[in-house]
Formats: structure tokens, sequence, C-alpha cells
């Protein structure tokens, strides 16, 4: 107690004299530092959710935003990942005690319930569920219109197991009718999103590449157990939840025989070590599922591999000069893969701490299975942590107890040592952005105070308690004898119980809109106009245009946009500058009737020839 209110003296002192703020020191004992860390974190999660946080004022109710930080990067936004992965570590520190949660979980969902049905870039809720997969929104709730990397498939999925995982609380609390007219309409509509779309590609955790991603996934068949579990027992059908065996069919194939890799049917190419896979496994541990369990558990031969391999290429040092000189047997800090250049590529808190929260998550699945198997695949893992380890040999809790414990606690330690490596690079208040500098001394960067690694700290305090969320995983789950890519059609409905608007399914008309405008390069052009989808003559919210076809002798800018049917809209092409100069209006305003849509066609069915009309940009020589 002592030690923790000094601390705090400590950095309210620094913080007030504008000194850089120091880091933890070495000699503040791990169990300290999680304990006083663990409740700055809590309080760092909450302060970022609308609409009581105090470090994101005009966040609406619910939602859960990504970081105070508005500039460079701008984080002032609600990202359906980071939120669910948030909220299902506020469900976890609710069900262990803190009743106080209970609040901030209602206020999630009766967000969730309003947000699945804004119509946004990636689509609408009706019919077919495409909306959904928009990876980010307003702090406010309104849709983004920027250009971005969508959809990202993973967000419903985790949304879907937070809200499982409070449901099953909930009935066991004897509250099964609020969840299955509340809770389960909102869950329903993402298992459906998952069912429909497992099989097509999107972009990724990271937001970079599209393809297939091992995280997503993983997520996925997780989120259509869960879901298919819940509909049992509120006797109702998931017709996407039937699904389930042909996804985790999938998840097999991202093994190469050495890793899992990341992201598969790329257009680029990268190595797929990645956190991707890694973060997968924790997020959907239990603590009761067998090692070999298809589900890829953190114990998992291969999940061990793979983490191996991941850790050792960051021990690299010139690719992470921080680690040079750490032991082989230490944990380091770790990235996002070993290509990033996002900030220059950095360590990320989560990433280390979800190392940390890995190994943890291992020793405890070894020590309730009370057995533990080295096999060809998993050597190398264990060999590092105990070279005289033989191959192909099983341990277990009543013939070998020493070594079996001996393994135990040596990956118990090697856990503390990621963790230590996150204690080294906190600041004295405890705030943690999302990066911390690859050199010395590991200064913090890129977003501050950032909700998604401030909930992975609280995760990895619990597993290192001890503390484990329910378990999820069958026992004799076994993989269908061929792969198929299936897909189930969705049924999707606006969680009106819960507050949605009780939309009905618009009548759009998709309008292609082109028109000519000779750019000079770094220039782009944008598409505004009155209503909603066209940004409402809001910059931030203007529909960025394609220049795929420009040529000189045709300057031609593009952009697909579905707009509601039979309405008239104004609307004009904006210039945005290279080196932030005014944005360049037309001198005119257009008009367009939207003609009558044919139901569930996106074919374009209008499409302008316009030519801009009004004064050009030269470029800023920034
Ligand atoms: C923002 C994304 O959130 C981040 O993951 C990505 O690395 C950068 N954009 C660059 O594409
Ligand atoms: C960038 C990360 O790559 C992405 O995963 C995250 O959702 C956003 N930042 C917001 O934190």
């Amino acid at each position: 107690m002592m030690l923790r209110s000094s601390r705090l003296v400590l950095a309210s002192l620094l913080l007030a004299s504008h000194v850089a703020v120091a880091e933890w020191p070495q000699s503040v004992s791990l169990d300290s530092f999680v304990a006083t860390e663990q409740e700055i974190a809590l309080q760092g999660v909450l302060a970022n959710i609308g609409p009581d946080g105090t470090k994101v004022p005009g966040a609406a109710a619910g939602l859960v935003i990504a970081s105070p930080s508005k500039t460079n990067p701008n984080y002032f936004y609600t990202w359906t990942r980071d939120a669910a992965l948030t909220l299902k570590t506020v469900v976890d520190e609710f069900m262990f005690g803190n009743t106080a949660l209970q609040v901030v979980i209602e206020n999630y969902i009766h967000a969730q319930a309003a947000l699945q049905t804004v119509t946004n870039p990636s689509g609408t809720l009706l019919p077919s569920g495409l909306g959904l997969g928009e990876p980010k929104y307003n702090a406010d709730g309104t849709r983004y219109n920027g250009n971005w990397g969508r959809p990202q498939r993973d967000g419903p999925a985790l949304r879907a197991i937070a809200l499982i995982q409070y449901s099953n609380y909930l009935i066991s609390q004897g509250e099964t009718d609020k969840v299955k007219t509340i809770i389960w309409p909102i869950i329903a509509n993402d298992l459906s999103y998952a069912g429909q779309y497992w099989n097509s590609t999107g972009f990724d955790l990271w937001e970079e590449v599209s393809g297939s991603s091992f995280f997503t996934t993983q997520n996925q068949y997780r989120a259509l157990v869960d879901g298919g579990n819940l509909a049992s027992t509120l006797n109702t059908p998931c017709i996407a939840c039937a699904q389930a065996p042909q996804v985790l069919c999938f998840l097999q194939s991202y093994w190469n025989g050495k890793y899992l890799v990341a992201n598969t049917n790329l257009a680029t190419s990268r190595s797929g070590i990645d956190a991707n896979t890694l973060l997968g496994a924790i997020s959907v541990f239990d603590v009761n599922a067998p090692c070999n369990s298809p589900s890829l558990q953190p114990c998992h031969s291969r999940s061990l591999a793979s983490f191996k391999v991941f850790v050792d290429t960051f021990r690299n040092p010139d690719l992470y000069p921080i680690n040079a000189g750490v032991p082989a047997s230490d944990g380091v800090a770790l990235g996002r893969y070993p290509e990033d250049t996002y900030f220059t590529g950095n360590p990320w808190y989560l990433i280390t701490l979800g190392a940390a929260e890995f190994l943890y998550d291992v020793a405890a699945q070894w020590d309730t299975e009370g057995t533990i198997t080295v096999d060809a695949t998993s050597y190398p893992f264990f060999h590092a942590l105990y070279p005289s380890i033989r191959a192909n040999a099983t341990y277990t809790k009543r013939c070998k107890p020493i070594t079996f414990q001996k393994l135990i606690s040596l990956t118990t330690a090697y856990a503390d040592s990621f963790a230590a490596v996150a204690q080294n690079y906190t600041p004295a208040d405890g705030a943690l952005a999302e990066q911390f500098l690859k050199t010395s001394p590991g200064t913090p960067i890129s977003a501050e105070r950032l909700t998604w690694s401030f909930a992975s700290f609280v995760s990895m305090a619990h597993r290192r308690a001890g503390k484990f969320p329910p378990s999820w995983v069958s026992p004799n789950t076994t993989l269908p004898t061929t792969c198929e890519a299936t897909s189930a059609k969705g049924v999707y409905a606006p969680a009106t119980a819960a507050g949605a608007p009780n939309i009905t399914a618009p009548c759009t008309s998709t309008v292609l809109f082109v028109v000519n405008a000779t750019t000079y390069y770094g220039e782009n052009i944008y598409l505004t106009g009155n209503s909603s989808d066209l940004g409402a003559w809001n910059l931030d919210n203007a529909q960025p245009m394609q220049s795929s076809k420009y040529s000189a002798t045709r300057p031609e800018w593009f952009a697909e946009i579905p707009l509601t049917a039979g309405q008239t809209v104004s609307y004009g092409y904006v210039r945005q500058e290279d080196c932030g100069q005014p944005w360049i209006w037309e001198s005119i305003n257009r008009t367009l009737t939207v003609p009558a849509c044919v139901e569930g066609s996106t074919a374009v069915l209008a499409e302008t020839d316009d030519a801009w009309v009004g004064s050009v940009g030269s470029g800023g020589g920034c």
C-alpha cells in the first residue's frame, strides 16, 4: 500500500512539472507492479468509454473509444474489435466480482444494438448484414466515410463472444428471458454475419491486408460454437452456427509445417509471422480444453511452435535494438510483425503483455490436463525452455511430477519475464500507449492511453492470478473429413428490444459518380452532398473518389455509392490539397435524382458524366 501511494505521488509530481515521464524501476517487484498497474489499467479502460469516461468527452453512451488521441494518430473512434475485446475483459472482471461494472456492460449492449443498424460504407444491416463488417464509427455513433481497410470480419464474432459470455452469466442468475428478448437478437445478427461471410476475404486485424486472417477465422469459429450452445439453451435456432465445423476445418489450413501463417489468400507477400496468431490463441483460451483440440489453444503444439518462431524474430537486435543482449531464456519486447512500418514499426504493449498471457494460459492448461506432450512440432519451444528435455515424450503430473512441475514453473517464469518487459517500459503514471520505441529508452509512441493496451494488462493480470473465463470447448471436437467452402445465408433484424431503431431494408440504388478533374500528384478528389450518405456537406465525412482509371487524356475520378432511391440530392466535388492547404470547392452545386431501386441489386443504376467546374489547386511543396 505504501509503495503504491508513493508511486502515484511520484506520477503526479512528474506530470505536474512536465518532466519526461520516468519508467517503472525494475527494483519494484513484478507483484507490486502488477497489483498497482492492474487498477490503473482498469480505470484507464473506463475513462475511455462514453458517456462518463473522463478522457473521452463527447463519446456516446456505451461506445468504447480506442484512445483519446485526436491527432497523429486520430483514434477518437470506436472500433468494433477493440471495443469487443475490451468488453470481454470487462465481463471477466465483472464475473470475478467487480459488480459495479454491470452498468458499463449494459450500456455497451444498447450501444451495439443501435450501431448494428447504422448504414456505412461497408453496407447496411438489411437485407444482407454487410454493414456489420464496418471496422469503426465516429465517437457519436455515426458512420465514418473516410478511406479505410474494410470490411473487417472479426468484429461481429468478437462482439458475439463477449455478449454470449455475459448472457451465460445472466442465465445462471435466472435471467433467461432478458437474454432471449434483449441480447440474443444482437448476437444473432453477428452470428449470421460470421456464418455467411467466414469464407469471404476481408481486412486483417491490423487493417492493412485483405485476405484470410487466422485471428478472424479462429474467433469466428469460437463465436459459432458459443452461439450454437447459447441457442440450444434458449431453445431458438441458429442456422449460422452449423457452419462451425467447416470454419474449424479452414482454421487448420493456416499451418505451413513450421508455424501458423497469419494471413493467407493475399495479393501481397509477407512472412506471415505475426502477433495475429498469439492474440487469436489467447482470445479463444479455455483452461479446460485439451491441448490437442483443433480450436488451436495456447498449449497446442502448433501454437507453441508459432509462438517460438514469432518471439525469436523479435530477438534480432537489427530489428529491435532494444532487445539486444536479452538472454534467450527471457522475454523480449514484441511488435505486430517484422515487416511493420506503422510509426516505423515498434513493440506494442498489448502484444508484449499478450505473450505473457499466452504463457500463463499454457501453464494453466497443462496443469488442468495433467499432461505435457513434447512432439516434433513443439520440441523447439520446449528445448529453449528446458534444454535437457527429450523430444517425443509425455510428462504427466502423476508419473513424472518433477519434470512436469519444472516445465510449469519455467513457463510461468518465462511469462513473468514478458510482463517485466512491459513493466520496464511503462511510464510512472501507468498510462499505456499503443507502442514504445524499438530503440532505447523505449519511449511510448503512437496513440496515448490505448484502451486495448489497458484491457490487455487487466486480462494478463487475471491469468497471472489464476482467474479464467468460462469454458467453451467441447473435448470431443472432430474435424470434417473434407473442408468445404460453405456459407449460410444470414437472417438480420434490428435488435429493437435493446434499443435499435426499427429500420426497414433501405431501397438503395448504386450511382456511379464520374468526374473529369485534372489533378497534380498528391491532390485528391472527394464527393460530398446534402444527404447523410454523401456526408451532409461535412468534409470529414465526404466520400473519397478513386483515380485508378486516371490518364492524361481522361483525368477520371470515380466513386460507386448506394443512395436512397427516389430522393433528389445536391452534390459537388472537392479538392483535397497535398500539404493541408484549404480544400477547394467547385463553384457550382449539382443535382441528381436517384433512380428507383431493384431489390437485392448492387448493380450501377445511374452514372454521372461531370467535369470539374471552378478553380484548381497547386502543390504546397511540403
Ligand atoms: C491505421 C491502422 O489502424 C494501422 O493498423 C495501420 O498500420 C495504419 N493505418 C497504416 O495502414
Ligand atoms: C490500429 C490497429 O492496427 C488496429 O488493430 C486497431 O483496431 C486500431 N489501431 C485502433 O486501436
